[in-house]
């Protein structure tokens, strides 16, 4: 073997390194979530973290920014539904309900970027109780709908994000 097949094959050598360990953050740390979350499994938070393809070289802080990325884009997506059933509802109080889920959408954008702030920052403690302050505001949209006695019309999307800032949540407690 010449020294500059020798050279080369140790960069390949490096290089897998490289990108086995950063993939493998992203691993260790969903199988985290996954042991400390009941309702998260581990492929869940893998496919999660697909839709930023970021995410499998960044570290743990990066992975809380990006589900906080993801998260955004789910809660932009969630109060243009709100707004396309509002104007095809016709029921008041369904509409009220509807109303108040989307004030709590319009929060969980501003309060996302906080924490993705604070995260950057080192202010983990004020990003754990913005994360919960999201998640609880969504389970007072869902509230809504069990007072008025129907199904959730925003069923799906809730649980979805929900379970994107539970996994936001989880990493940042274990920073
Ligand atoms: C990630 O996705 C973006 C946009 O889809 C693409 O431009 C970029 O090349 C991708 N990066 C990697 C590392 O795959
Ligand atoms: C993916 O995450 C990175 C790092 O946080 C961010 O810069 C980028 O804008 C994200 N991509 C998308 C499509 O949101």
């Amino acid at each position: 073997m010449t020294m500059r097949h020798r050279q080369a094959l140790s960069c390949l050598a490096l290089l897998f390194i490289l990108v086995s360990s950063s993939a493998s953050i992203l691993d260790d740390t969903c199988k985290s979530v996954a042991a400390r979350n009941k309702d998260i499994s581990y492929n869940y938070c893998i496919l999660f973290f697909q839709a930023n393809n970021t995410s499998t070289t960044a570290d743990k802080c990066g992975l809380v920014v990006i589900a906080t990325k993801i998260t955004r884009a789910e809660a932009a997506s969630t109060r243009n539904r709100i707004d396309a059933l509002m104007a095809s509802g016709t029921d008041k109080k369904v509409n009220g309900c509807l109303s108040e889920c989307r004030v709590h959408y319009t929060i969980a954008l501003n309060w996302l970027e906080a924490a993705a702030k604070g995260i950057e920052s080192g202010n983990l403690q004020d990003a754990e109780v913005t994360l919960r302050g999201v998640i609880l505001g969504i389970d007072t949209c869902e509230e809504g709908f069990r007072k008025l006695g129907i199904k959730s019309l925003l069923a799906a999307e809730d649980a979805t994000f929900t379970a994107g800032c539970s996994i936001a949540l989880t990493i940042t407690s274990m920073l």
